[in-house]
């Protein structure tokens, strides 16, 4: 169901990975969305969300579909889809995904699928991480940069792009589509004492360690040790803040109007 050998181990953890990671990209994405000129009223008065996961217990059995009830909001529903063939000949007034098209094998031609299910003036916009651009550096922040380098090759050993966020203008452009001139490109920073730093990297960390062992770039203990020990001790010797992402890019484009 995967185009990659999905670098996260699936399941409660890595739900909650999720959930904790939306928090930290919120600002971000809500900057991504009023950019690309996402608003109210988009499919409909009201306006209505579709959400797309190939994976069924993201939105059914743990996640999303609990927390749209829990929040009493009516108008997001859920589906398990592969997004480039969700309800062909149905059209959107905009597609938006964040750390999705880095799973895709053709992202280029994903974005043409997607561009095929937006009316024409329509939207996309995608927010995707630039791995080789990180705000931390081996004479600063050791442990957390060995970490980074890690998780990256995890991704580019899975089949996934980790480098995605720096190709999306060209390959927008490749798939028909008008991107905007001016993408957003942000880091999130963070103080390094928070509790919120070091859960952030562990729980990635927990969430890959599957993948890392399996690819034999790195055993349990040692894992558990560079995040138990390094970085936390890192963390605290810090002052200021450090990032808890990569180079993120956010960028739109506008289906041409036929
Ligand atoms: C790193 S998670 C990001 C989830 C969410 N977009 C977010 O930002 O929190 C990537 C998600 O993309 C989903 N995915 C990968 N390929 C997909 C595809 N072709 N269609 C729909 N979902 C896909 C995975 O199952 C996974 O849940």
């Amino acid at each position: 169901m995967d185009d990659t050998d999905y670098a996260f181990r699936r399941g409660r953890g890595e739900y909650e990975r999720l959930i904790d990671q939306a928090e930290i990209f919120g600002p971000l994405t809500e900057r991504m969305l009023h950019g690309a000129g996402i608003g109210a009223g988009m499919h409909g008065p009201e306006g209505s969300v579709t959400g797309v996961d190939v994976d069924g217990d993201a939105i059914a059995v743990a996640v999303a579909e609990q927390r749209r009830a829990a929040h009493g909001i009516t108008n997001v529903s859920f589906r398990q889809a592969d997004a480039r063939s969700l309800d062909p000949g149905r059209l959107f007034d905009a597609a938006v995904g964040r750390f999705v098209l880095m799973f895709m094998h053709d992202p280029t031609e994903a974005l043409r699928l997607f561009a095929e299910r937006v009316r024409p003036g329509g939207i996309l916009a995608f927010c995707e991480q630039a791995a080789s651009v990180t705000a931390t550096t081996e004479n600063t922040q050791p442990a957390l940069a060995a970490l980074l380098a890690l998780f990256t090759s995890v991704f580019q050993r899975s089949g996934a792009q980790p480098d995605i966020g720096t190709e999306l203008c060209s390959r927008m452009r490749d798939a028909g589509l008008q991107p905007h001139p001016r993408p957003l490109a942000e880091f999130v920073l963070h103080p390094a004492h928070d509790t919120l730093t070091y859960r952030r990297w562990a729980q990635f960390a927990r969430s890959m360690l599957p993948k890392i062992v399996d690819y034999g770039l790195g055993t349990e203990e040692e894992i558990r040790h560079s995040v138990e020990h390094n970085l936390r001790d890192e963390l605290l010797a810090a002052t200021g803040l450090v990032p808890l992402s990569w180079l993120m890019i956010s960028q739109w484009a506008r289906v041409p109007a036929q």
